[in-house]
């Protein structure tokens, strides 16, 4: 695989940088950070979509897949910014939405207009003769997973927004759009995709209720077809190129279908996006609840799919952000006393791990959930419609208000803090969404002075120097010690020892004394010491790296 050694980095172009005054992060903005970008050594840039949209979902709601929103900026733009990327050594990853469309794009409304070509790109339904819906199925962002198509009496489905109508991918014109789209980019020279949840377009054509218990999702996802349908778009897209670079989100999938989804014999994904550990802080596998993170269970999920990836020969991206999940700082470190070594431990666990990093913007610097104080402050549609059902599920403002708080997307989506100014450096108008802490946290102070973004520097770098931490096998290690998320790699005779510390207090543990011989290649512990007693304090982490293993 020659993607092994590669970091990915994910922009969120709203809250990068505005070069406009608008309040809104745009292309040039981005142009005007390149150096920023340049200096972390990444690889890869994935954006969040920049296409035409009515923005009801963030840009996921996509009206014209060949077109950069004005909001984002132009064609112009964006192909220069290729260009200076390219020339940077950087690629270019975009986003992918072909799961479902805006209820504004052309094909939905051709369909209103009654034209049967494009109705049947959509999943168009009688009623129950009873009037009912056509299934029982739940929307993902709440409420009901059907709409009212016009006035003709027949529902369209949609698994998420109602302005995101779900495309029917059994019909071949569906997927030779596709794949047209996907090519269309690479023409412009884009060799990285990111397929937003991809394991979701196998529905059956057949729709049919879901069993009393039974959570709707379960009937659609990850079905067989998925994989036939990954297979067609590569070999009629991205497949033709041999550094092409796919992540498919993969919501709620399993370790057969991921390891299928991505063994390069099946000709399918580069990687696949899961989600299982970051869902270890939720209450009953339900989100809008408030639970403290349970690490023995996120510790099992990274082993068996660190270890069941490895021996299947799949590949998995690794990260711990993206633009709907709240900060991992937040979840899993302690931001009040450990910021700056919780930050480091969550860095140099994934980073060593097997599988490609991904970083989101502004975990290099330590960013963390802003402090709002009001619903008036978060935008997300996700957020609000929690926000409702939660009163009307019977809790107080205040209950409903705090798990918002804490698990709302738009904690991740806050602008790029740049400096301590009131907007943080990222615009000059009014933010679409409000920093909270760029006094304590900013890319200014973070260069001068900081101890994270140079970590996350020395980590991709030592991913390119040794070969054992982009090829190398993964093996747990020292599950039963509390608190320890510890990992082994193997590359023929070059090893690596993994020790990470996720509790607020020093724990101590034994390693075999083989590895003392080894050489410390990264930590965060002042004047480590390698000997087989360990004693790793608070949030600490230490790499050990040998290459005199035999069989
Ligand atoms: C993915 C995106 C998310 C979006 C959803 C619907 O989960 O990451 O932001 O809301 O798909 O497109
Ligand atoms: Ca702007």
């Amino acid at each position: 695989m020659d993607f092994a050694d590669k970091v990915i980095y994910q922009l969120y172009p709203k809250s990068f940088y505005d070069s406009n005054g608008d309040g809104i992060g745009d292309l040039r903005g981005i142009i005007a950070k390149l150096d920023y970008l340049q200096a972390l050594h990444i690889d890869m840039i994935w954006f969040n979509p920049f296409f035409v949209s009515p923005q009801n979902d963030n840009g996921y709601d996509i009206a014209d897949y060949r077109r950069i929103d004005p909001r984002f900026g132009t064609m112009a733009d964006f192909e220069e910014l290729v260009r200076k990327l390219r020339a940077a050594n950087i690629g270019v990853m975009l986003d992918m939405v072909l799961n479902h469309t805006s209820t504004a794009h052309p094909w939905f409304q051709r369909a209103l207009a009654g034209d049967k070509k494009y109705q049947a790109y959509y999943y168009l339904r009688d009623p129950k003769p009873n009037g009912d819906l056509p299934t029982n199925w739940e929307s993902k962002f709440g409420g009901v997973a059907w709409a009212p198509f016009g006035d003709t009496g027949k529902y369209y489905l949609h698994l998420y927004d109602k302005t995101q109508a779900d495309l029917d991918w059994h019909n071949p014109d569906v997927r030779r759009e596709a794949a047209d789209i996907v090519n269309f980019w690479r023409d412009k020279g884009v060799r990285g995709f990111r397929f937003d949840v991809l394991n979701v377009i196998g529905k059956d054509e057949q729709l049919v209720d879901a069993p009393a218990g039974v959570e709707s999702k379960t009937l659609y996802t990850d079905t067989p077809v998925v994989h036939q349908y990954i297979k067609e778009l590569a070999a009629a897209s991205f497949g033709q190129e041999d550094d092409s670079i796919t992540v498919g989100e993969m919501s709620s999938t399993s370790l057969p279908n991921a390891i299928g989804y991505t063994n390069p014999a099946n000709k399918e994904l580069s990687m696949v996006f899961q989600f299982h550990h970051l869902k270890t802080d939720y209450e009953d596998g339900n989100k809008w609840t408030r639970a403290r993170y349970d690490f023995d269970y996120l510790r099992q999920l990274l082993h068996d799919w660190g270890e069941g990836i490895s021996a299947g020969d799949g590949w998995q991206a690794l990260f711990w952000n993206n633009h709907d999940q709240p900060r991992a700082l937040n979840r899993f470190g302690n931001i009040d006393h450990y910021r700056v070594r919780s930050a480091q431990v969550l860095a140099a666990s994934i980073h060593l791990s097997r599988g490609t990093p991904y970083i989101y913007m502004g975990e290099e610097i330590g960013m963390s959930d802003p402090d709002y104080t009001s619903m008036q402050d978060y935008v997300d549609i996700e957020s609000h419609n929690a926000y409702a059902e939660l009163l009307a599920a019977g809790k107080t403002a205040d209950e409903a208000f705090a798990i918002v708080h804490a698990k709302s997307r738009d904690n991740s989506r806050t602008p790029m803090q740049w400096d301590s100014s009131q907007n943080a450096g990222f615009t000059t108008g009014t933010p679409w969404l409000k920093p909270t802490n760029q006094d304590l946290v900013n890319v200014h102070d973070e260069l001068e002075h900081g101890r994270i973004f140079n970590f996350y520097q020395r980590l991709i770098t030592l991913r390119k120097r040794y070969a054992v931490i982009a090829r190398g096998d993964y093996r747990a290690f020292g599950t039963d010690v509390d608190w320890l998320y510890a990992y082994k790699r193997r590359l023929n005779q070059e090893g690596l020892l993994v020790l990470n510390n996720f509790a607020d207090h020093e724990i101590k543990f034994t390693i075999p004394d083989d590895w003392c011989g080894g050489k410390v290649i990264i930590d965060n512990v002042p004047g480590f010491q390698l000997q087989p007693e360990i004693t790793l304090p608070a949030f600490s982490t230490v790499a050990i790296y040998r290459n005199d293993l035999n069989d």
